[in-house]
């Protein structure tokens, strides 16, 4: 007769199967038992046909991704901590020393310093193109050139690259191609068959803590592909980096994903109906919301979001050049439902003051706005009351 501790860590109970609820069962585990030595033996953690160890796979990180796949239209995805992850998984996945990456200038700026501070150390070099001049990015193409990033609308700067276009300079060249799709979510576009045409991405990132989680409270990130070598390439690099994610916050990203299109209609209505009014103040020189006719590349998005008329909850303004940096601190310090702080895609509206001169590379393309550019995500709250705590920031400017 076995000791109560023996017993309690070998009970014999196992509930019934065929438990059926909304939302899918959690597994937690590091370790994962086999049958015997063969089937250990046997064991194959690079597809999902059976479990290894907890790092490669559980049903609860297996179901998340199968989601996340279908989301974006891809066939494979893998999870990693964070979006950030999830852009050095592929750079590291895909280039090696004496390769180069280009990267667009209004790229998220963790991607360029990931370049500039990790891969150079390893002799990979990295050029930057302006995501908006086609003609650009395939004059900088080398046969050194092994990874394209592409990232629709731009960061902070909001322009809206004409994303066909970049994709066929790289596939005329056979460079990958990896969009950083958080601004998309799988909705506003599809990454990997544009208008329906068969032709897209190679690689779509995305950093689920923005739209997939909504609630600001979770890191995380996803590669989709669906081309099978890039994902066993990927897979492979995965392993080896042993980039796991935590089962409690996949639970929460399971909980929130079914409700991703309803809140991102929601930021989106919001957004463009304070960036249209914005446009109208005359304290502000230019909105960058690629939803409005002003703002660069609109024609692009309408041409590749046109259909599904979606355009996140992201925008940014230019402050006319006559304000000081002072004063347009003291705006963001005026609001109140507008909270200061990085990330977006959560219930509550975020800003955050931009110096964009720091953030580019003058000899790619100029930066035409000399006043201080202010970027919101729009949260959940009423409109009229975002509108209305804008009103009174800007009186204090
Ligand atoms: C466009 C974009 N990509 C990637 C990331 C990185 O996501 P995470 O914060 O999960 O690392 C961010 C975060 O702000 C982002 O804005």
């Amino acid at each position: 007769m076995s000791k109560p501790s023996t017993t309690l860590i070998h009970h014999p109970y196992t509930p019934p199967a065929n438990f059926a609820a909304p939302q899918p069962g959690i597994f937690k585990a590091s370790t994962v038992f086999f049958a015997d030595v063969a089937a250990m033996r046997a064991r194959d953690w690079k597809t999902k046909a059976g479990y290894t160890y907890g790092l490669h796979g559980t049903p609860t990180t297996f179901t998340l991704e199968e989601r996340l796949a279908t989301l974006e239209g891809g066939t494979e995805c893998l999870l990693v901590p964070s979006g950030l992850a999830a852009i050095s998984l592929v750079s590291f996945a895909f280039l090696k020393s004496g390769d180069e990456v280009l990267i667009p200038d209004n790229a998220y700026g963790p991607n360029k310093a990931l370049a500039t501070g990790e891969l150079a150390n390893f002799g990979i070099t990295h050029r930057m193109y302006d995501a908006m001049n086609p003609a650009d990015l395939a004059a900088k193409l080398s046969d050194r050139t092994r990874l394209v990033w592409v990232e629709a609308a731009g960061s902070v700067t909001m322009e809206f690259p004409d994303l066909p276009a970049l994709v066929n300079v790289c596939r005329a060249r056979g460079v990958v191609t990896a969009l950083d799709n958080t601004w998309g979510a799988g909705l506003a576009f599809a990454p990997f068959d544009f208008n329906g045409s068969g032709q897209g991405v190679d690689i779509s990132v995305h950093a689920l803590t923005k739209y997939p989680s909504g609630g600001g409270d979770v890191l995380m990130g996803s590669v989709v592909t669906r081309d099978d070598r890039l994902h066993r390439a990927l897979k492979l690099t995965h392993m080896r980096m042993g980039f796991g994610v935590g089962v409690g916050d996949v639970e929460t990203l399971l909980r929130s994903l079914p409700s991703i299109g309803l809140r991102y209609a929601a930021h989106d209505r919001s957004a463009r109906e304070l960036a249209r009014w914005l446009s109208g103040r005359e304290e502000i020189a230019q909105v960058l919301h690629p939803a409005l006719e002003e703002s660069p590349g609109h024609a692009n998005w309408r041409a590749l979001c046109g259909a599904a008329d979606l355009a996140a909850g992201l925008f940014s303004i230019v402050f006319d050049e006559h304000y000081s940096t002072e004063q347009v601190d003291r705006f963001c310090d005026s609001l109140n439902l507008f909270r200061l702080g990085y990330s977006w895609g959560g219930p509550v509206s975020l800003v955050v003051p931009y110096d964009i001169g720091l953030m580019r590379d003058a000899s790619v393309a100029r930066w035409p706005y000399k006043g201080t550019l202010v970027r919101f995500s729009v949260g959940l709250e009423d409109v009229e009351d975002l509108r209305a705590d804008l009103q009174q920031a800007l009186a204090r400017l």
